[in-house]
Formats: structure tokens, C-alpha cells, sequence
């Protein structure tokens, strides 16, 4: 391991988190985010103690532009960060949304790999290190705090990595962040490139060197942690390791393996790991994108004990089988399980546990929620009150479009057929459709009562407990000229879930669009 000998001992210890759920992770096919929704995640990943928040990508469009404005507006602690490519139309943009940020930076970058030399930019090395030069002077010229990337730095020819890491330090970036953008390095290679950066190149120990790993080869995290032990003291990763191809490293693991194994890997962060768990429903709510069981620390099995040993042991003593508390990541320590009796004390209780603060307006709306979940469930769970928590977050009191109504009829007589009343604007309308199955008929009402074009992309149900009388979860994606929108809803009956679920992403959609498309558009819809 090399030592930084120019930083102090406490600042040598600390690894500070940049996460990227809304850039990185937001560029995974289909994982698109509202303004509302990645508001939520900037405040909550600021409320855990990240270091630094990657809102998004500024010059991408007008969406991205207002998306990393309001999450720079909003944050109060973290970093907030834009990404721009090596061109002065995009720093310019990028430090136009981090205007009103309490501590703005722009990353820039820079494909350097002779892949990505050639066919990419069709560049020479020199022209390359005059770009990265004039680039990293621009964002200087603009932002105190510039962070620079050579993007497929872990294919770049180590001599030619110390040319244009020295070339961006010179140029006044304070953090180098090295990508393995197609995540094709191994952990000792990751260790590797640090180590050598940090010894070979002249202005190394005055910054701080960052790692971006992609988990193509299942070694994202690995990847990472090698960095750190390596010298790197900024870890770039993602929420559920969300992000393009087979994701980032995940936000969830860095952080809990720097704490469980702090023997071996002597650092701090500052993220309250008690947050993941809300952060990773979160995340996976707004997105659509379930988080797989056996997923390590936050997937539903991470602390489940199924073999009998395995209970006898934890039961006994919960460290025979348990390397961490499930506490420690936000899990409540006991399922206990709520019904129709339980107060809005108890359920206040139970939310706080579960690492949902809330207001004394949305613990009513949620009250609501829950009296009518308890009156159709005899038993609530833990996994039931995050669903409502879930439905309460995507379905806002601004909707236009809400489910009023419905009657499904199916079974093996056909046709099947939906019976929907919608309010739109305030007014009901009503539409009888038959479909191929309960599900298509609802849809076609849907579609009957707001005409779209907007193609389904994704649905998905799942139980989010137990038991015929489970919740379903429901997640359907849209997608409209490259527009990508996710609802998502929770029902004890699949079919009203399901339908709450396709108008909660209509909703989505009528806001993506944009206000004056808006109004024709649902105008007509009524009118048809
Ligand atoms: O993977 C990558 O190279 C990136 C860069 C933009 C940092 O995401
Ligand atoms: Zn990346």
C-alpha cells in the first residue's frame, strides 16, 4: 500500500463517496428518473453523507440541465457534481446548472485508450493532451473544484496514463478519477495503475486519485477496494449498483465493506450506513429496477437465515452466521408485525425504524393508506409498509390522471373486460374495453379514456410478502420518443395495482413532455 505523506494522518483515513445513481446509474436502458424523483434521491443521499452527488450529465438536455440546477439547490452538505465532455460548450453548461450549488464541481473527460483515440475522437496522443490541457483550464477558469477522468484509462498505455494524468493536474484539477469503463480490470491491476500513478507522475500526492469501476466482470467492488488500498481515496459508485451495462460498483457494498472489514481496510466514510436500505428502495422504486434477492446487503435474502443450522446458530448467537447487524444497514431489527389495531403512533414508530422520517401531512396520508391496507390484510409487514411508502412517493397529490374505478371481469369465459373510471383533471370518465386477459383489457380502457403512443416497455409484478393475501407490486415502464418513464404501484388486488401502476407512468409522462404538449394532448384525450 502506498502512503500519501503530504496528507494528514485523518484525512490519509478517510475515502469519500461519489455517488452516481443520477448519471452513471440513470444511463442504464430504461432507469430514467423524473426531476421530482431524483430531488428525492439528491436530499436523501446528502442526508446520508455522501461526499459528493453526480446529478447528471448538463449539455445532455433540457431535463438534465434542470435536473442537476434543483438538486445543486436543494443540497446542502455534499458536493454537487456535473459531468462534461472535453468541449467548452459542455463545462460552460455544466457550470451554468451548478450556479447556485453550495460547493459546485465539474467533472470533465476524456476517452485516452488507443481504442478510444482512434475511433472515438480520431486523435493523435498530442492532440489528446492539448484538448485535456485547454479543457481543464476552461473548467478551472469556471469551478474551483474540477474533477478529470480518462475514460478507459484501465486500456491506456501506463506511460501514456502518467502523460495525461500529469497534463490534467497541471492544467488545475484537484481529483483524478480513473474509469475501467468497460470494467475489464482485475484487483490487482486496479491496485496496480494507482500505485504507479501516484508514484510516477510529479504533482500525484497534491490530489486526490478517485476509482470508477464497471461491474462487467462481477469485479466492480473488488476493483475499487484494490484502488483504495492502493491510495485512491474517492470511490465512484451507484445505488444497487445501478449504472450502463451491468452496472457501478455499488454504493452499498464500498461503504459496508470499509466498515465490516475495517481490520483489513483501515478507512472511514462518511455515509450513514443505517440510510442504504431506504436508499436502495428508493432507488429501485424509481426506477423500476428490482434488486435481486441474494444481492448483498440489500437484497431481501441478505440476512434471511433459511437452513436449520443457520437459525439454531443465529438465534444462539447472531454473530455465528451474521457478519453484520442487519441494523447496521437499516433493516429494523424485528419484523413485528402491525393490523387493523395499530395506531398512527405505532405506525410513526414502525416508518422511523424502517428509516422513513416524515411530516405530520404525509404520516396522515400514510395512516389512510394503511387503515385501508389493514382492512383487506390481516397481517402487515414490514416489506407492506415500505410498498405504501413507495406507492405514497409515486403517486403525488398532483396527478392528473387517477384510478377511480374498477371492475374486472375474467376467467375462462371470454371476453375478459375492464370497467374504468378515470378522473382526469378532476372529471370523471368512464370506458368499458375487453382485452386478451384482465391485464390488457384495464390497459385498453386506460388507453381508450388517454390515447398515447407511448409503447409499453416493462411489466412486472410481485409479491411483496407472503401469503394470497400479499400485496402486489407493480412496476410498468413507458416509453415515448426516446422518453422513458417508470410507475409503479401496490395493491392487495394485481389488477388495481396494475392500473395505478400504468396511469402513475402516464402521469410521469404528461410531465416529461412538457407543459404545452400537455394540455393538447390530455385535451384530446377527453374530447376522443
Ligand atoms: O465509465 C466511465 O468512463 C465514465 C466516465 C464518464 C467517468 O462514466
Ligand atoms: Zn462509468
Amino acid at each position: 500500500m502506498s502512503d500519501q505523506t503530504t496528507s494528514s494522518a485523518t484525512e490519509q483515513d478517510r475515502v469519500k463517496i461519489f455517488d452516481t445513481t443520477m448519471r452513471d446509474g440513470e444511463q442504464s436502458p430504461g432507469a430514467s428518473m423524473t426531476l421530482d424523483e431524483k430531488i428525492q434521491i439528491g436530499s436523501l443521499l446528502d442526508e446520508m453523507g455522501v461526499d459528493i452527488i453526480e446529478a447528471g450529465f448538463p449539455i445532455a438536455s433540457e431535463g438534465d440541465f434542470e435536473a442537476v440546477r434543483e438538486v445543486a439547490r436543494i443540497v446542502e452538505n455534499a458536493s454537487v457534481c456535473g459531468l462534461a465532455r472535453a468541449a467548452f460548450g459542455d463545462i460552460e453548461r455544466a457550470a451554468a446548472a451548478l450556479e447556485v450549488a453550495k460547493k459546485p464541481r465539474i467533472h470533465t473527460f476524456i476517452g485516452t485508450s488507443p481504442l478510444h483515440r482512434k475511433y472515438q475522437l480520431d486523435m493523435n496522443e498530442e492532440q489528446v493532451l492539448e484538448k485535456i490541457d485547454a479543457t481543464v483550464r476552461r473548467a478551472r477558469a469556471l469551478c474551483d473544484d474540477v474533477q478529470w477522468s480518462p475514460m478507459d484509462a484501465t486500456r491506456t498505455e501506463p506511460e501514456y496514463l502518467v502523460k495525461v494524468v500529469d497534463c490534467a493536474i497541471k492544467a488545475g484539477a484537484s481529483t483524478i478519477n480513473i474509469p475501467d469503463t468497460v470494467g475489464y480490470a482485475v484487483p490487482g491491476e486496479s491496485a496496480e495503475i494507482i500505485a504507479m500513478l501516484l508514484e510516477q507522475v510529479e504533482g500525484a500526492r497534491g490530489v486526490t486519485f478517485s476509482t470508477h469501476c464497471h461491474n462487467d466482470l462481477g469485479m466492480a467492488t473488488a476493483n475499487s477496494l484494490a484502488a483504495v488500498l492502493a491510495g485512491a481515496r474517492q470511490v465512484e459508485c451507484t445505488i444497487n449498483g445501478l449504472g450502463e451495462r451491468a452496472g457501478n460498483a455499488a454504493l452499498e457494498e464500498i461503504v459496508m465493506a470499509l466498515k465490516v472489514r475495517n481490520d483489513r481496510m483501515p478507512y472511514q466514510t462518511g455515509v450513514i450506513s443505517q440510510h442504504l436500505m431506504r436508499a436502495s428502495r428508493l432507488v429501485s422504486s424509481v426506477t423500476g429496477f428490482a434488486v435481486q434477492y441474494n444481492k448483498a446487503i440489500v437484497g431481501q435474502n441478505a440476512f434471511a437465515h433459511e437452513s436449520g443450522i443457520h437459525q439454531d446458530g443465529v438465534l444462539k448467537n447472531a454473530e455465528t452466521f451474521e457478519i453484520m447487524k442487519p441494523e447496521d444497514v437499516g433493516l429494523s431489527a424485528t419484523n413485528l408485525v402491525m393490523g387493523k389495531h395499530s395506531g398512527r403512533h405505532a405506525l410513526k414508530d414502525k416508518l422511523k425504524n424502517l428509516g422513513f422520517e416524515v411530516g405530520d401531512n404525509q404520516l396522515n396520508d400514510v395512516f389512510v393508506r394503511f387503515k385501508a391496507l389493514a382492512d383487506r390484510k390481516k397481517e402487515i409487514y414490514d416489506e407492506d409498509i415500505v410498498a405504501l411508502m413507495d406507492d405514497a412517493t409515486t403517486s403525488a397529490g398532483h396527478d392528473r390522471i387517477k384510478v377511480k374505478f374498477l371492475r374486472v371481469i375474467c376467467g375462462t369465459e371470454e371476453p375478459q373486460s375492464a370497467d374504468l373510471i378515470l378522473e382526469i383533471d378532476g372529471v370523471d370518465h368512464q370506458k368499458t374495453a375487453n382485452g386478451d386477459g384482465p391485464v390488457d383489457a384495464a390497459f385498453n380502457a386506460i388507453k381508450a379514456l388517454v390515447p398515447h403512443a407511448a409503447r409499453l416497455k416493462l411489466y412486472q409484478v410481485s409479491a411483496v410478502t407472503q401469503g394470497t393475501d400479499a400485496q402486489a407490486e407493480v412496476f410498468v415502464r413507458l416509453e415515448e420518443d426516446g422518453r422513458i418513464v417508470t410507475g409503479q404501484a401496490a395493491n392487495t388486488d394485481t389488477l388495481v395495482a396494475s392500473a395505478r401502476a400504468y396511469v402513475n407512468a402516464l402521469n410521469k409522462l404528461l410531465v416529461r413532455r412538457g407543459k404545452s404538449a400537455l394540455t393538447t394532448d390530455l385535451d384530446g384525450a377527453i374530447s376522443a
